[in-house]
């Protein structure tokens, strides 16, 4: 039997692939995998538990064990862990930290692997991360890497924190996503890198519907047509 297609969608933080992967998803009629939620979702239990996270045994444990369920309202994404809507949690400071250091741990992206991959479901999925292409899906027809410039991520950041009402620095924002894009190509397990394959796109100058378009006609010639 063949697998459902798979479309993974890999970049650096602020290069819109969340909003890219998300619409993309809705247009096919497909399903989404919003793989940094699972590490945020670790990241959330360990720290509501009062776990150290240098103790890895325990969060790979947590990571196999997780109780969690995505629900698309149509609009968001609700996520639920052990039956407690935590979509607002997820996205705290405070746990962007934590997920950041529980997703530097082998053994808890190891223990993540096949929660991942049981997402390829039919009529296809559309996969959203850091290595979506290069070790979850290596067999995707189809691989995006998108980008764009730091100043321009960093600007995108800021006109979204803003219109939230935070107050915000846009010269800090520009030196905190440099030092993530730094860590993030760095690391020593699944580094930040476009797949061997890749399509890249640099949206820099583009919209998001532009960039939505392009992704589409990329499905349509390698999946689709195909
Ligand atoms: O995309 P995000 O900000 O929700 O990701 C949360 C954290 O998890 C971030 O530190 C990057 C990391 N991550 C990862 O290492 N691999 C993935 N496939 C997805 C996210």
């Amino acid at each position: 039997m063949s697998l459902a297609p798979v479309v993974t969608i890999d970049g650096p933080v602020g290069s819109g692939k969340g909003t890219i992967a998300t619409r993309l998803a809705q247009r096919l009629g497909w399903h989404f995998l919003d793989s940094g939620a699972l590490y945020r979702l670790v990241a959330l239990r360990a720290l509501s538990l009062g776990l150290d996270l240098s103790h890895e045994p325990a969060l790979r444990e947590l990571a196999l064990t997780l109780d969690c369920r995505f629900d698309f309202n149509g609009e968001d994404t609700i996520v639920w862990l052990e039956n407690e809507d935590v979509s607002r949690a997820l996205r705290r400071e405070e746990t962007s930290a934590a997920a950041s250091r529980v997703a530097s741990i082998a053994a808890v992206r190891e223990a993540l692997v096949a929660r991942q991959r049981a997402f390829q479901q039919p009529p296809g999925l559309v996969a959203d991360g850091r290595d979506m292409g290069t070790v979850i899906f290596p067999a995707a027809p189809l691989k995006l890497f998108l980008t764009a410039s730091a100043q321009a991520r960093a600007e995108r950041r800021y006109k979204q924190l803003k219109g939230k009402g935070e107050s915000v620095n846009l010269p800090r924002l520009l030196r905190d996503l440099q030092a993530r894009d730094e860590r993030d190509s760095s690391r020593a397990v699944a580094p930040l890198r476009p797949a061997t394959g890749a399509k890249i796109i640099d949206s820099t100058e583009m919209t998001v519907d532009q960039v939505l378009e392009e992704a589409y006609l990329l499905v349509e010639k390698n999946i689709l047509n195909n």
